[in-house]
């Protein structure tokens, strides 16, 4: 049986839910991370990302500069990599280095694979949307990469308030 309540609440029981890293690369040359839950495919033909990104973060801010970004799959081992990337803004701070993440050259844009990633998406900009408070930025993949080990597990929250396994934000 349902029971009526409010949508915070409903919500409230949609985890476990991925969690992704989008890179980005400055035109001076940095390069940034964040984790973003608010993720789906949008298209197969071609292949194209959506996400939803804060119009505060570093990461929007440049993508709507350099137009490309990197749509990553941390691994279930990389939820401390993951959290940090999410709890700091990365306008001041080299948060790659930070948080420990090794990186790699895409093969088409410059924002940087993620190394250790199950999967790395290259997405070149093709839309931003705003019916809500929320930019929904839409990337074309034009390239992709996966890890050499294909045992690896996606990293997920596991609750709200970014909770990933046993870790959450200070
Ligand atoms: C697990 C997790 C998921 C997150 N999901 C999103 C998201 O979908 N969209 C968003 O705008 N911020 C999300 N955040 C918050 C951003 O990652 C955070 O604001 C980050 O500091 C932005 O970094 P930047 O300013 O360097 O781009 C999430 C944080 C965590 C820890």
């Amino acid at each position: 049986m349902q029971i009526p309540c409010s949508i915070e609440q409903a919500l409230g029981r949609k985890y476990p839910e991925p969690v992704v890293l989008v890179t980005t690369r400055a035109a001076d040359g940095r390069a940034n991370v964040m984790a973003a839950a608010w993720v789906s495919l949008a298209s197969s033909e071609p292949w194209m990302f959506v996400l939803g990104i804060d119009v505060d973060a570093r990461t929007y801010e440049v993508i709507t500069q350099t137009r490309e970004f990197v749509v990553a799959f941390p691994h279930e081992g990389m939820a401390k990599e993951t959290l940090h990337a999410g709890s700091h803004h990365g306008h001041h701070a080299d948060k790659i280095k930070d948080a420990g993440l090794a990186t790699q050259k895409a093969s088409i844009i410059r924002a940087p694979l993620v190394q250790d990633a199950l999967a790395n998406f290259e997405c070149e900009l093709v839309e931003i949307y705003r019916p809500g408070d929320c930019p929904l930025v839409i990337g074309k993949v034009v390239a992709a990469h996966v890890h050499e080990d294909a045992g690896l597990r996606r990293l997920c929250l596991v609750g709200p308030d970014y909770r990933l396994g046993g870790l959450r934000p200070a």
